[in-house]
C-alpha cells in the first residue's frame, strides 16, 4: 500500500522505495574484481595474525575463488536485496561453505572494504588512461614528425597570426597530454595508502597486520587516520579533476578537427571511417567523432562538480551519501577513455591538405611580423616603428587586394625608400617558420628534434610495461 496522504504519485511502496534508492548493486557490482582481491588479502592476514585459523581461513579462500570463477564466467547472480557488491559477495560465500563465511567480516567494516576496493578501481582506471594518453601522445608526435616542415597559418583569436608547422601545432598536444599523464601519475601516488583496517571509522581492537593487507593489494603502506580512511573520497576528486582537464584538452583538439575538416577551413579530410554523412544532403562529411569528443567534457566535468558537492560539507566518517561517488566516476572514466581511443584513432587517421594549409598561410599577410622584423634587422628601425611601416604595407596590399609578395618593389619604396629586393624573402612563408629557430619555436629543425625527443620517451615507455 502506498501512504495515503502522499502516496497518490508513488507507485510504490516506502519499503521498496527504500530499496530503490539504497541499493547501489547496479553500479558496484563494477567492483567485484577488486572486492574479492581485497577480501582475500584481508583473509590471508586474519591467518596470518592468528585471528582465525588456517583452515577457516582456507575455506573463505576457496569459497572467494569459486565466486571469482563465477563473476568470470557472468554466471553470478546479482541480488538488489543485498544492497551492494559486499553484501552479495558476502552473501553467496555464506552459500558455498557455511557460517564460517561469517569470519571473514572479522576486523573489517564496509566503510573501509568500499574506501579500498574503490581506490583500487580507480588506480587500475589511472593506469589505463595513462597508457590512452600515452599512446594518443605516440600518434600525435609520429604525425608530428612526418609534418615538421609542413607549414600552416597559426592563429591567435582564430585570425591568421603567423605562419607555423603542422608538426609544431600537433606537439603542442603532446604537451598537454603530457601533463595530463604527470596529473594522474600523481594522483595515483598520493591515492596509494590502503584503507583496510581502519574498520568502521574508529579502527579495531584485534591484533590485525594492516602493513601485510597493504603490501598485498600493492599499497605502499596502510593509511595513518581510521576516520580520514573511510571518509576521504580525495583520490577521486583528484582523479576526476585530471580527467576534466584532460578532457578539455581533447575537446581543444577536437574543435579543431571539426574546423579543419569543414569546407571552409578544408585543411584536412577524415576517411570514411571517422565521417558520417547526412541523411537529407548528400554532400555532407560530419565529423561526429570529433564532435562526441568534444561534448564528452560536459559529462566529465559535471562528474568531478557532483562528487565535490557530494563529499562537501559532510561530517566525519562515512555518511552514506559517500555511496553516490562511484556512478560520476564510472561514467567520466568511461567516457574519457572512449573519447581518448576515438582521438588516437582521428589523428592517425587525419589526412592534412598541405596546400591548403600552404595557400591559406601565405593568406592574410600572415608573414608582416617576418617583414616588420626584417626593417628592425637591416634598416634598425625601433619595432614600433617597423610595426606601423608594416601595417601601412599591409593596407596598400589590403587596397590592391594582393599578397605583400604580390606588391611591386615600388609599392614598398613608397612607404619606405630604404626596402631593398632582399625584403621579398622574408616573405616566404617556408623562410619565415624556418627563421623561428628560438627554443621552443616552430621551425621545422626544432620540431623535428621534438617529435623525436617524444617518440623515443613514448616508445621507451610502452616497452617498460
Ligand atoms: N554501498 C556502500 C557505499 O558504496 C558501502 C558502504 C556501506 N556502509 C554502511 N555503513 N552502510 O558506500
Amino acid at each position: 500500500m502506498t501512504n495515503t496522504m502522499w502516496g497518490g504519485r508513488f507507485a510504490a511502496s516506502p519499503a521498496e522505495i527504500m530499496e530503490e534508492i539504497n541499493a547501489s548493486i547496479d553500479f558496484d557490482k563494477r567492483l567485484w574484481r577488486h572486492d574479492l582481491a581485497a577480501s582475500k588479502a584481508h583473509v590471508a592476514m586474519l591467518a596470518a595474525t592468528g585471528i582465525i585459523d588456517k583452515a577457516e581461513a582456507d575455506k573463505i579462500v576457496h569459497g572467494l575463488d569459486q565466486i571469482l570463477a563465477e563473476m568470470e564466467a557472468g554466471k553470478f547472480k546479482f541480488s538488489r536485496k543485498l544492497e551492494d557488491i559486499h553484501l552479495n559477495v558476502e552473501h553467496r560465500l555464506t552459500e558455498l561453505i557455511g557460517p564460517v563465511a561469517g569470519k571473514l567480516h572479522t576486523a573489517r567494516s564496509r566503510n573501509d572494504q568500499v574506501a579500498t576496493d574503490f581506490k583500487l578501481y580507480v588506480r587500475d582506471e589511472i593506469a589505463s588512461i595513462m597508457d590512452g594518453l600515452a599512446a594518443l601522445q605516440l600518434s600525435l608526435a609520429t604525425k608530428a614528425l612526418a609534418h615538421a616542415g609542413s607549414v600552416m597559418p597559426g592563429f591567435t583569436h582564430l585570425q591568421t597570426a603567423q605562419p607555423i608547422t603542422f608538426g609544431h601545432h600537433l606537439l603542442a598536444y603532446v604537451e598537454m597530454f603530457g601533463r595530463d599523464r604527470g596529473r594522474f601519475a600523481c594522483a595515483a601516488k598520493r591515492l596509494n595508502e590502503s584503507p583496510l583496517g581502519s574498520a568502521a571509522l574508529a579502527g579495531t581492537s584485534f591484533p590485525i597486520d594492516r602493513d601485510m593487507t597493504a603490501k598485498a593489494l600493492g599499497f605502499s603502506g596502510p593509511t595513518a587516520n581510521s576516520l580520514d580512511a573511510v571518509s576521504d573520497r580525495d583520490f577521486a576528486l583528484e582523479t576526476l579533476a585530471a580527467a576534466s582537464i584532460a578532457a578539455m584538452h581533447l575537446s581543444r583538439l577536437a574543435e579543431e578537427i571539426v574546423l579543419w575538416t569543414s569546407p571552409q577551413f578544408g585543411f584536412a579530410r577524415l576517411s570514411d571511417a571517422y565521417s558520417t554523412g547526412s541523411s537529407i544532403m548528400p554532400q555532407k562529411r560530419n565529423p561526429d567523432a570529433a564532435e562526441l569528443v568534444r561534448a564528452k567534457t560536459g559529462r566529465i566535468a559535471g562528474a568531478f562538480q557532483a562528487l565535490l558537492m557530494v563529499m562537501k560539507g559532510l561530517p566525519l566518517a562515512y555518511a552514506k551519501d559517500m555511496q553516490e561517488d562511484k556512478e560520476p566516476v564510472f561514467d567520466a572514466l568511461d567516457a574519457l577513455k572512449l573519447g581518448i581511443a576515438a582521438m588516437t584513432g582521428m589523428v592517425d587517421d587525419l589526412e592534412p591538405d598541405l596546400r591548403a594549409m600552404k595557400r591559406a598561410a601565405a593568406s592574410g599577410y600572415a608573414t608582416a611580423t617576418d617583414l616588420a622584423d626584417w626593417l628592425v634587422i637591416k634598416l634598425g628601425l625601433p619595432f614600433r616603428e617597423a610595426h606601423k611601416v608594416t601595417g601601412r604595407i599591409v593596407a596598400l596590399a589590403e587596397a590592391k587586394g594582393c599578397e605583400l609578395k604580390k606588391l611591386s618593389l615600388a609599392d614598398f619604396q613608397a612607404v619606405e625608400k630604404r626596402i631593398g629586393e632582399e625584403a621579398y624573402a622574408v616573405l616566404d612563408v617556408a623562410s619565415a617558420v624556418k627563421s623561428r629557430k628560438s627554443h621552443g619555436g616552430t621551425a621545422p629543425a626544432n620540431v623535428r628534434r621534438e617529435a623525436k625527443r617524444w617518440i623515443k620517451r613514448l616508445e621507451k615507455q610502452g616497452q617498460s610495461r
